[in-house]
Formats: structure tokens, C-alpha cells, sequence
């Protein structure tokens, strides 16, 4: 364990033991506002609640309820992985929880793969990578600004409560180090992914699948010519999720009226040989829209 892990310690939500000095825990306010912190003994936490000893929570279960002088119930919980990524510091925006698992389902990530991601942004989606592929696979995360890399980097950490040992953390242009290394699957949260993908084609044998996650529809339009155009990728398509809550209270039962919709759009595509070494050809539109071109 590193100095990191030993002062810092994080345990799955619904570990039997009792909440430790040390432990990332959250605080849940009765509006469901939420607090990360890390359990110290001898520390007070403070806020529009009213204080609040950590001695309180220390070697409590998890899942208990304590008062504030303000009369405020207070839940002490582990965080989940969402818990954390919607609470922890960020530079860059984070690929949302809905969206990390569609980009987990749709690029059909596994224990065991080699993934390269890029950019690394906050770390977000690098943690969701990190338990798709398991203890035998590997991420490779790759960002462009060394102080984006310096926030994945302490968030990951954070989370993972020290080094990670199948996770490497390059500073640079994805689309050279994809030139250079080989993967399963490649994901790409950044705006100019069509730079990337002569790199995706090397990195990506036939049958490994290239994910981009875009915001705007100009950006979707411009990756899915220059998947096409390239010649070594097909099935390029594109989705969004949009993830709506519900409102249950006895016989009221309503979709919330708040929701996270537009965040961005998931295109994805496989590697194939191009069509001289036996790939497929285009679809059949694309074959047509061509021919009138
Ligand atoms: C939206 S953020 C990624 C957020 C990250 N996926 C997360 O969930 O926390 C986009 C990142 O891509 C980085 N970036 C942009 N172009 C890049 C490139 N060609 N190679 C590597 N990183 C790049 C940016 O510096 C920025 O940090």
C-alpha cells in the first residue's frame, strides 16, 4: 500500500466493517445535498447543517443517521463511484455516469482488455474503464495538458486509494500514442477525434471498436465522414441516452421534472481490413451517395 492508501482509504458501499478514521465517506443531508469527505478523528465537519464531529461517524455502521445542533439528520454513507465522480474536483467537464455506461456497453469493454483512452480530463471515465476491464486488463489514459493529467491523476488515486498498477497515465497527442501501442478498444472524449483515427487503425486489430463522445452535431457529422472515408472502419453509428428519473410517492407517480439530457452524442465503429484486403465495402446509401458525387 502506498503513504497515499494508508492515509486514505476507500471501501466499497456495503463493506460489513464499521466506518474507519481514514475512510472517504459521504454525508447526505434530508435534501439529499451531498458531502465528500474523509473520516478524521479529532476533525469537525461544518456547514449550513451545523457542525458535526467526525468522532460521531467513527466505528458507526454504515448507513447511520446523526443530529446536528441544528436539529439536521445527517446519513453517513460510502460513496458509490457516481457519488464520487459527481463530488470530486474537476478541470475538465466528466463524462457523466449514464454516459459512462452506454460507453462501457456500446465499445462492449471487458475484463481483461487493453483500453486506450484519451483525454484524461478529470478521471472520470478512466475509473468507469478501470473496472470494466478488471484487475487483468489495462487502461492506458493519454491527455494533452499536464494539469488535466495532474487532476485524473489525484482523482483516480483518490478514488482507487493509491496507485493504480494496470493503469498508465501518458502526457500528449492520443492520436501519436496510438501510432506506437496496441488496444481493444479505443475511446476518445476530446474534440478532434478525426485526428485520431489513422492512430485508432493502427492501434485496433480487425474486430476492436473505435468510440467517440462528441457534444455537438457538427462534431458527429465530421467523425462519421472520416470513419467512412477512412476505409478500415465500419458499422459507424451513432446514439445518445437520455436517463429520466421518476417520482414515486404513494399514488403520485410522475416522471421527475428535472433531468440531465443533452450531454453528448456516443459514436462508435469497428475495425475492419479495408476493402482491398477483404473488407466489407460501404453501405449500400454510402455506395449510392457517392456515385451521384
Ligand atoms: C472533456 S475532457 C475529458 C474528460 C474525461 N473523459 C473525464 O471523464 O473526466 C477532454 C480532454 O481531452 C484533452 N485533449 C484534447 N485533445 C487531445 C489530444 N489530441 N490528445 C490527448 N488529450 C487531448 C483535453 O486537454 C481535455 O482534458
Amino acid at each position: 500500500m502506498s503513504d497515499q492508501a494508508q492515509e486514505h482509504l476507500v471501501r466499497f458501499p456495503g463493506d460489513p466493517r464499521p466506518l474507519e478514521d481514514g475512510e472517504l465517506v459521504v454525508l447526505r443531508d434530508e435534501r439529499a445535498r451531498r458531502s465528500l469527505i474523509t473520516l478524521r478523528a479529532g476533525a469537525t465537519w461544518h456547514s449550513h447543517a451545523g457542525a458535526l464531529e467526525h468522532d460521531r461517524l467513527i466505528g458507526s455502521p454504515e448507513g447511520t443517521s446523526v443530529p446536528t445542533p441544528k436539529g439536521v439528520e445527517i446519513v453517513v454513507l460510502r460513496p458509490t463511484r457516481e457519488d464520487f465522480v459527481l463530488k470530486m474536483k474537476r478541470g475538465a467537464q466528466v463524462v457523466y455516469p449514464k454516459d459512462q455506461a452506454m460507453i462501457v456497453a456500446l465499445a462492449d469493454v471487458r475484463p481483461g482488455m487493453r483500453v486506450v483512452e484519451a483525454g484524461a480530463g478529470s478521471g472520470a471515465l478512466t475509473l468507469a474503464l478501470l473496472d470494466a476491464v478488471g484487475p487483468d486488463g489495462a487502461v492506458l489514459s493519454v491527455e494533452r495538458r499536464e494539469d488535466h493529467a495532474a487532476d485524473a491523476r489525484r482523482n483516480v488515486e483518490r478514488f482507487r486509494s493509491g496507485s493504480v498498477e494496470n493503469w498508465t497515465l501518458e502526457v500528449g497527442d492520443v492520436a501519436d500514442v496510438l501510432r506506437t501501442t496496441a488496444a481493444h478498444r479505443v475511446v476518445l472524449d476530446l474534440p478532434e477525434p478525426w485526428h485520431a483515427i489513422e492512430g485508432a487503425a493502427h492501434a485496433l486489430s480487425p474486430g476492436g471498436i473505435l468510440l467517440t463522445y462528441l457534444p455537438s452535431v457538427p462534431q458527429v457529422m465530421q467523425i462519421t465522414e472520416a470513419l467512412w472515408a477512412h476505409g478500415s472502419f465500419t458499422d459507424v453509428a451513432t446514439s445518445e441516452t437520455l436517463v429520466r428519473g421518476w417520482d414515486v410517492d404513494g399514488m403520485a407517480v410522475r416522471p421527475a421534472h428535472r433531468m440531465v439530457a443533452h450531454t453528448a452524442f456516443l459514436t462508435r465503429a469497428r475495425r475492419v481490413p479495408s476493402r482491398e484486403e477483404g473488407g466489407p465495402p460501404l453501405p449500400r446509401k454510402r455506395r449510392a451517395s457517392s456515385a451521384v458525387d
